[in-house]
C-alpha cells in the first residue's frame, strides 16, 4: 500500500483497541487486537496513540509502504548517543551505509568468525558447567558481550582492553535509560554515557590501528577498509560500531536465554540438540551449513517464534499512508510487532507449545518468522546473530543439559528485549555417556 493515488478512496482511521493489560502481557493484548480488528488497529502505547501493525499480511503491507513514507522513530536521546548510526539514518545515506556494512556481517565473512566465537564460548561453557548455579540471563548477557567484543571489535577474551570495553559499554548502555527528551540533560546517567561514548570511540580507533596484527577475524577489520573514502552521508564507522554493539547485545542474550529455558523443560529435544552440538564441536564448519545440525536450527527457530526478543519496532509516518485499507496521517506513530503473527494457529498449530519439530520435515518454514524484522530496516546482523547463538548453545550443550532448579521464569519483561525479571538459577547436568 502507499499514498492514495488520484481517484482512490482511503478507508477510515484504524479501529481503536483498549490497552488494558498491555504492561503485564503485551503479546496477549496485541494478539487480541489483531483477532478483533485484523492487521491494523490503534492503541495507546506508553501513553501515545499508536497505529499497531502485525500478522503476516499486515507486515507485508507495512514493509511495502515503508520507503519514503515511514521513518524509524528514535528519541532525541537515541540521536544524541548514537549520532549517525545506521538506525538514525534515512534515504540514500541509510542505503549506502547498509551496503558498506553488510559484507562484514554475512556470507564469506562469517567463516573467519567461527573459530573466533568458539575461542570465547568454549571456556565460557566450561565455567558454566563448573559453577554450582548461576543466573542464566546475566551469564548469557556477559557471554554475548564477550562474543561481540571478540567478533565485532577483535578484542581477545580476558584481555585488559576487554575489561575496559565492558566497563565503558555498560555505562553507555545505562545512558539509554535516561529520560528520552530535553530532561536527559539533567540526568547524570546521560552525561556518564556521553563520556563512555567518547572512550568507546577512542577504543575503536585503537582496535582499528591494530587491524592486521590482532584484529584479524573481526567485523572491524573488514569495515576499516570499507569505510576509507566512504561518502559522508553513509555516517562514520564509529557510530555504526555502537549500533552493531547495541543491536547485538540484548537481543542475542535474550535468544540464548529462552533457548536454554525451553531446552531445560524439554529433555528429549535437549538430548537430540546435544547430539547435533557434539557433531558441531568436532566439525565447526557445520555451524555455517544451513543443511546441517537440523535439530539445533529448529530449536533456535522455535525459540525465535515463541520468544521473539523485540516486542515493538517504532516508525513515524512522514506523509499520509494507507495501511490495511486505513488512513494513517502524517506524524502518526506506527509500530510493528515482529512476533504478533507467530501465534497464528493456521500457520503454527498448537501455537503456545514449544515444538521445534514443526520446522523439520516441511510442516512450516522458518521464513514465516519475523523475529528479525523486515523491510528497509530489517536486521542486518541476522546471519551473525544466528551464528553467535549457535556457537554458545553448541558449546553449552557440549558440557551438559540445561537444568533450572527453580523452574522457568514467572515474571518476564518485554522491553528492551524479552528477559526474566528476576535472577534465574541455572546449572548444567552432565549427560551419562550414551544417553
Ligand atoms: C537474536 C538476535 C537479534 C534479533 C532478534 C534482532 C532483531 C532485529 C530487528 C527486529 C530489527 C529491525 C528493527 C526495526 O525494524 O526498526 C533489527 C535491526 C538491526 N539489527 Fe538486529 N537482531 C538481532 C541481532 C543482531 C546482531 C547480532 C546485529 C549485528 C551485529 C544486529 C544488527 C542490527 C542492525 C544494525 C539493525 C538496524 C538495521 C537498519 O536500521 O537498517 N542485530 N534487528
Amino acid at each position: 500500500m502507499s499514498e492514495p493515488g488520484p481517484g482512490i478512496t482511503v478507508g477510515p482511521l484504524p479501529p481503536r483497541h483498549p490497552e488494558a493489560g498491555f504492561d503485564e502481557d503485551p503479546l496477549r493484548v496485541l494478539q487480541e487486537g489483531h483477532r478483533r480488528h485484523g492487521p491494523v488497529f490503534r492503541m495507546p502505547v506508553d501513553g501515545v496513540d499508536t497505529v499497531l501493525v502485525g500478522t503476516w499480511p499486515g507486515l507485508g503491507d507495512l514493509f511495502g509502504a515503508e520507503r519514503g513514507r515511514l521513518e524509524v522513530l528514535n528519541t532525541p536521546l537515541v540521536h544524541d548517543l548514537f549520532g549517525r548510526a545506521l538506525f538514525n539514518l534515512t534515504g540514500d545515506g541509510h542505503g549506502q551505509a547498509r551496503r558498506l556494512l553488510r559484507p562484514a556481517l554475512s556470507g564469506r565473512a562469517l567463516h573467519a568468525y567461527v573459530p573466533a566465537l568458539l575461542e570465547v564460548t568454549a571456556p565460557v561453557a566450561a565455567r558454566w558447567a563448573q559453577s554450582g548455579g548461576l543466573d542464566l540471563y546475566g551469564a548469557a548477557r556477559s557471554a554475548t558481550g564477550a562474543m561481540s567484543a571478540r567478533v565485532l571489535l577483535g578484542i581477545a577474551p580476558g584481555s585488559a582492553e576487554g575489561a575496559a570495553f565492558a566497563g565503558y559499554f555498560e555505562r553507555f548502555v545505562a545512558a539509554t535509560g535516561a529520560p528520552a527528551g530535553a530532561r536527559r540533560r539533567a540526568s547524570g546517567r546521560y552525561w556518564t554515557g556521553r563520556v563512555a561514548r567518547r572512550r568507546l570511540h577512542a577504543l575503536f580507533a585503537r582496535q582499528a590501528a591494530a587491524v592486521g596484527r590482532d584484529g584479524e577475524g573481526s567485523v572491524l577489520a573488514r569495515l576499516v577498509p570499507a569505510f576509507e573514502g566512504a561518502p559522508k552521508v553513509a555516517g562514520p564507522l564509529e557510530d555504526h560500531l555502537l549500533a552493531l554493539l547495541i543491536a547485538a547485545r540484548e537481543t542475542t542474550a535474550s535468544l540464548v536465554t529462552w533457548c536454554l529455558v525451553e531446552l531445560a523443560g524439554n529433555r528429549d529435544q535437549a538430548v537430540l540438540a546435544a547430539a547435533d552440538a557434539r557433531r558441531a564441536l568436532r566439525e565447526p564448519g557445520l555451524l555455517l551449513d544451513r543443511e546441517e545440525l537440523p535439530v539445533l536450527r529448529a530449536v533456535l527457530a522455535e525459540t525465535l517464534r515463541l520468544h521473539a526478543p523485540n516486542l515493538l519496532s517504532m516508525r513515524e509516518a512522514v506523509c499520509p499512508v494507507t495501511l490495511g485499507g486505513h488512513l494513517v496521517p502524517a506524524g502518526a506513530r506506527v509500530a510493528y510487532s515482529p512476533s504478533a503473527g507467530h501465534f497464528d494457529p493456521a500457520v503454527f498449530p498448537e501455537p503456545g507449545t514449544f515444538r521445534p519439530e514443526r520446522f523439520l520435515g516441511g510442516e512450516v518454514s522458518a521464513s514465516r518468522l519475523w523475529a528479525f524484522g523486515g523491510g528497509a530496516h530489517a536486521c542486518l546482523g541476522r546471519p551473525l546473530a544466528e551464528l553467535m547463538a549457535l556457537a554458545i548453545v553448541t558449546s553449552v550443550l557440549g558440557q551438559g543439559l540445561p537444568y533450572l532448579p527453580d523452574g522457568p521464569p514467572t515474571r518476564i519483561r518485554h522491553r528492551p528485549a524479552k528477559a526474566p525479571v528476576n535472577p534465574l538459577p541455572f546449572t548444567l547436568v552432565r549427560q551419562e555417556s550414551g544417553s
